[in-house]
């Protein structure tokens, strides 16, 4: 089989660790034999703005949804583009016209790395984040002035949504260690989340195999930092969700190496893969960026593609990369881009 992928490498570090992750995924295609990747380059992001004045074509939704998937390094050129022009005439305009309502990011412990946790144990956790509505809406506004200034911004859960993401976290979990733990705050919030508790309670019991727990989530933050081991799948609302993410890659040692998945689970328009990290400015066009974050986003895009083996291999030639000593300066080594990619490539 052959896939066909859209491939935006986007802004500073994107142009170098996209063309790094697609030597590894070209590499793996033919070593497994069973099938390839067809890779049409677009090159949108903040360049193309301020050649045309927009970050990608009028009709770019419309050329994305003849492709497969999308494979996204980053975008953003803080100096020269304003942040909220190139995120939202880019990513949030591919997230939701693509109806990716669901973003799946992993933290877990790889070998040969430290994570600036005191005692990390082995830990292995996989965050599905409601990507399409919850705190994150437009619904809201502020009245009054002065003193008396009042802002109020609404959250809007549906029951669709959040069922949405609840199911796919109890799929996921079969193929894991049959656990999820749902991130509430239903204590202070009285509307919502009582609401989410309740939704989770009716999915779980078409999940009778899988065991659950239910966690506030500023004890789930606690405990991320404390003893995130305890941990397999976690559902969690868009706001929670992107906290706790961000924590995540924080205690696997560096944000250059975690990965990301933005999905639509229906099949209906394609996917976006894109690691968790930005264009990191500060250090582009010097050879120096980790590609690891890239190359696990896509390992995502295998998994998700159902070449699991494949993907499995991916992430076993990180690991033997990163045993090996070969890291580059996030992780506190010296390796450059290349260094590390090669080494990958060998390993596979
Ligand atoms: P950033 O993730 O680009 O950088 C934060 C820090 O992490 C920097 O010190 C950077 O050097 C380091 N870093 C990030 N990725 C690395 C890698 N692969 N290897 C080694 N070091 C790495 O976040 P920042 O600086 O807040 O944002 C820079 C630009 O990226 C902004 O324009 C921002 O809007 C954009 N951005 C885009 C995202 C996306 O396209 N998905 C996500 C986050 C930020
Ligand atoms: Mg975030």
């Amino acid at each position: 089989h052959t896939y066909k992928i859209a491939v935006i490498p986007g802004d500073g570090i994107g142009k170098e660790v996209v063309p790094a992750a697609i030597e590894v995924l070209d590499k793996i295609a033919e070593l497994d034999g069973g099938f390839q990747f067809e890779w049409t380059y677009f090159p949108w992001g903040c360049d193309y703005y301020l050649e045309h004045g927009e970050m990608m074509p009028e009709d770019g939704i419309e050329i994305l949804k003849q492709y497969d998937q999308i494979f996204l390094g980053a975008v953003g050129m803080p100096d020269l583009v304003p942040d909220h022009i190139s995120l939202w005439g880019l990513l949030i305009k591919i997230r939701r016209g693509m109806k990716q309502s669901i973003n799946v990011r992993p933290a877990k412990l790889l070998a040969g790395l430290e994570s600036p946790l005191k005692n990390p144990q082995n830990f292995d956790i996989t965050v599905v984040r409601e990507n399409s509505e919850g705190e994150y809406s437009d619904s809201g506004g502020r009245i009054h002035q002065g003193v008396d200034e009042i802002a109020i911004q609404n959250a809007v859960f549906t029951r669709k949504g959040t069922e949405r993401a609840m199911r796919y976290a109890f799929e996921l979990a079969k193929n894991s260690r049959n656990h999820v733990t749902s991130a509430t705050k239903s204590n202070g919030l009285t509307y919502s989340m009582p609401f989410w508790d309740e939704v989770f309670e009716n999915v779980k019991k078409d999940f009778p195999e899988i065991n659950t727990a239910v966690n506030h989530i500023d004890a789930l933050a606690a405990f991320f930092v404390m003893k995130p081991q305890a941990f397999d799948v976690i559902v969690a609302s868009n706001l929670f969700g992107d906290i706790l993410t961000d924590l995540g890659g924080a205690i696997m040692g560096s944000i250059g190496i975690a990965p990301a998945a933005n999905l639509n689970i229906e099949r209906e328009y394609p996917s976006m893969f894109e690691p968790v990290h930005g264009s990191a400015p500060d250090i582009a066009g010097q050879g120096i960026a980790n590609p690891i974050g890239q190359i696990w986003t896509g390992k995502m895009m295998l998994d998700f593609l159902g070449h699991h083996e494949a993907g499995a291999r991916v992430l076993k030639a990180i690991e033997e990369t990163l045993s090996s000593g070969i890291k580059t300066g996030d992780l506190g080594g010296t390796s450059t881009l290349l260094d590390v990619k090669n080494a990958i490539l060998s390993h596979l």
